[in-house]
């Protein structure tokens, strides 16, 4: 599985591209909202200038189908390695299924995103032209926030997805490291991860007595802390 990570802070992506292990990034109007980012296009040439060659997803901002085509075109414009992010949906639920036909048939690279159910992924990945390269991404942290169990469902949207050359099944939305491992078994393409669970990738493989005693020595050193000894 090739793991992403997701936000919108320059100096983490700049961070996370450096490790070489991280194989693509993305970005959403929330992240960027929490990033504080106040020119998107400033923002955009900043990122693909130092990371030229790793897949990048840029979402359309507008609510509007028209609007969002003209968006869509303009990032794409930014550089090669731009996936273009659109929605599944507007946000007073009409579908972007329509649209997604009309780029796809322009050739246009796409990450479909804020998808939560099996008949959006069937839509989507029918909606894409043939030859075309793109990304489908499932919100199975989302899923699971709902106290749905995400694995069958991605491991039903892999076949779908896979069923169509050039589709990749993303898994968005991750809640914790083990989502890695879920996804990879589920057959998913791509994880995209934010800082803090990149941050967890040190653990995989410790053995569980020594996070126990680290475990322990948190306690200790902030019992300290309370002047307890
Ligand atoms: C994926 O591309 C999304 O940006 C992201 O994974 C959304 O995650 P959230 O459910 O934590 O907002």
């Amino acid at each position: 599985i090739k793991i992403y990570a997701d936000g919108a802070v320059v100096e983490d992506m700049l961070e996370a591209y450096r490790t070489g292990n991280i194989k693509g990034f993305t970005t959403n109007p929330t992240l960027m909202k929490q990033a504080g980012i106040r020119d998107y296009e400033q923002f955009a040439k900043e990122v693909l200038q130092n990371i030229p060659d790793r897949p990048i997803s840029f979402e359309v901002f507008s609510d509007d189908f028209a609007v969002m085509e003209e968006e869509a075109k303009k990032i794409a414009s930014w550089g090669t390695n731009v996936y273009i992010k659109i929605p599944i949906t507007n946000s007073v639920g009409e579908t972007s299924i329509p649209l997604i036909r009309k780029l796809s048939g322009l050739g246009y690279s796409l990450n479909i995103t804020a998808i939560l159910t099996l008949t959006q992924v069937r839509e989507t990945v029918n909606a894409f032209t043939q030859g075309t390269t793109n990304v489908v991404s499932v919100f199975a942290g989302r899923m699971a926030d709902s106290g749905v169990d995400p694995v069958p469902v991605m491991k039903e949207a892999a076949a779908i997805c896979h069923a169509k050359v050039g589709t990749e099944l993303l898994w968005a939305s991750p809640r914790e490291l083990l989502n890695i491992f879920q996804a990879d078994q589920c057959g998913c393409d791509i994880i995209t991860c934010t800082p803090a669970i990149l941050g967890k990738l040190p653990n995989v493989g410790k053995r569980l007595e020594q996070i126990s005693l680290e475990t322990v020595q948190m306690f200790s050193k902030d019992i300290q802390m309370l002047g307890y000894s």
